[in-house]
Parts: C-alpha cells; sequence; structure tokens
C-alpha cells in the first residue's frame, strides 16, 4: 500500500450567528456547520487537522462567537482559524484561544508543523473593510516563516483570494496586495498551494505559479454570474468542505484538493461481484 497522504480539512465561511438568528432572513448557518461537524467528524481515514478559513461569523459579537465554540465543541479533530471580513480579531482571539498566534495583538497568523509538512495560516483582515490586505507586519512574518526551512514544503491558508474568479462583487472585495503576496513566494520554493475562501465556491486555478483554490461552504454559494447579470445574489448549492491530501515524494511532494459534498448519499456500492466481474 502506498504511504497514506497527511490530510488537511478546509471548511470556509461558517457566518454563524447569534442563536436563532437566519443569514439574510433565510439561511440557519448554524445547523449547516452541524451537518459539517458531523461530515468531518465520519471521515475515513480522520484528518489531521480542520482549517477554517474565514468569516466564522457573520456579525460580530460575543454571542455570536460563543455560539460559534458551542457548535466546535463536537468536532473530534484539532482546528486552526483564520479570521475573514464578516470576523472581528479581539473576539475571535478571546472565543477561540490559540497559542499558535505568531502575535499578541492585531493580525491572526500562525503556523503548525504537521510531520513534513507546514501549514501556514495568513491573516489577511482590513478591519472595518470587506477587501483584504496583507499588511506589512504579516509579509515579513511571511517571509521570515518561510525562509525557515528550503526543504519542508508548505501550504498557505487565506481569507481572500489573490486572483480574480470573475464574479464582480467578490473580486472588488479579493485581496488587494497580491503581488506583494507573489513577490514573497517566488522566493521560497517550498510554498506548495495557496487555500482561501470568501466566495463560498469551489474554485481552482494557479497563483505565482503554484496552485490556488477556493474553498466551498457548508451553507449557502454566491450565485456563479460572470457577466455581471445579478445584484449581488447567494443561492443554496450542494454544502461542501475542501480535503487537501499531500502526498510526500521526490522534491516537495504532491498536493491533491478532493471536494468533499455534505450530506447522506446513496451508497458506497461495489462496482465488482463477489467472482471479481464488473456488475
Ligand atoms: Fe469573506
Amino acid at each position: 500500500m502506498n504511504e497514506q497522504p497527511l490530510l488537511i480539512a478546509q471548511i470556509s465561511d461558517l457566518h454563524i450567528k447569534r442563536p436563532g438568528e437566519l443569514v439574510c432572513g433565510r439561511i440557519d448557518s448554524a445547523a449547516a456547520l452541524q451537518r459539517c461537524v458531523v461530515e468531518l467528524n465520519r471521515f475515513v481515514p480522520r484528518p489531521d487537522l480542520v482549517v477554517i478559513s474565514g468569516d466564522l461569523v457573520d456579525r460580530p459579537s460575543p454571542q455570536a462567537y460563543e455560539h460559534l465554540a458551542r457548535l466546535l465543541v463536537p468536532l473530534e479533530i484539532a482546528f486552526a482559524a483564520i479570521p475573514g471580513n464578516h470576523d472581528d480579531r479581539d473576539l475571535m482571539r478571546a472565543a477561540l484561544p490559540d497559542p499558535h498566534y505568531a502575535q499578541a495583538h492585531g493580525a491572526l497568523n500562525s503556523v503548525r508543523s504537521l510531520g513534513d509538512l507546514d501549514i501556514i495560516l495568513l491573516d489577511s483582515v482590513v478591519p472595518g473593510a470587506a477587501h483584504g490586505t496583507l499588511d506589512a507586519g504579516t509579509l515579513a512574518w511571511l517571509d521570515t516563516t518561510l525562509g525557515a526551512s528550503s526543504s519542508r514544503p508548505a501550504l498557505l491558508f487565506l481569507h481572500h483570494p489573490p486572483f480574480v474568479t470573475g464574479i464582480w462583487h467578490m473580486d472588488v472585495d479579493n485581496l488587494r496586495n497580491a503581488g506583494d503576496l507573489a513577490a514573497i513566494l517566488r522566493q521560497h520554493e517550498r510554498a506548495r498551494l495557496i487555500a482561501a475562501g470568501h466566495v463560498h465556491r469551489a474554485t481552482m486555478t494557479m497563483f505565482a505559479g503554484i496552485p490556488a483554490t477556493i474553498c466551498p461552504a457548508p451553507n449557502h454559494a454566491v450565485a456563479l454570474d460572470l457577466n455581471e447579470s445579478l445584484p449581488p445574489s447567494f443561492k443554496i448549492e450542494p454544502p461542501a468542505f475542501h480535503l487537501h491530501a499531500w502526498f510526500p515524494g521526490d522534491g516537495f511532494g504532491n498536493v491533491v484538493t478532493h471536494w468533499v459534498p455534505i450530506g447522506d448519499f446513496d451508497g458506497p456500492h461495489p462496482f465488482f461481484g463477489s467472482d471479481g466481474r464488473y456488475l
């Protein structure tokens, strides 16, 4: 059997509200997260880490973060989180204390080592704004953190995508200083994946010469409007998360991202009968 990959599950844009409230008056984001936690707990093999890539709450308040923390109690896997534009750093830091945070105040950057892999979480939040920026301190921290090794592969997570998706009302609020990020990534070969959130859709492209993805959400999707035919809109599409599988191997190994739907579906059924023949 081949060597087992390291598995990093990414969930994103949870948009938890105070108990009893619905997102946009319509979406029960708490129930959606509960279904997501069930899916993560029953996934075999168990992921090594869950990364939550921002917009943990919908409107920041102590009550919303307490609700979020309670909903995460049943999660049986260690998790790490970064904020999104719907979050408040101080409230999040209080609700989800984490010894991995690189700074005592401000940006919630962190790094974790999982076996031969480094997981780097970047805080792209601009307080009070919807768009993202990596501030000077975060850029310097990233450069130093990536510079700490030349051989360990690293996966990078941040909320705001550093690329356009074609969905105009999201693209105006993506990462504004993507060029600064690209310049650092080009200095450090070991960065092997950029994994973002914010757009509530499964998306893939290349950025600064490496694969870049956006994680779908467990609740609502941003409507896939590529010609500005709609006002900013959401749609209830199949809920899902991303599972990033890192396989060791030559060089920095290889990362494969799986889209994992959340819910109960028919199957699995065997392809082959007891006689070994394809059914
Ligand atoms: Fe967002």
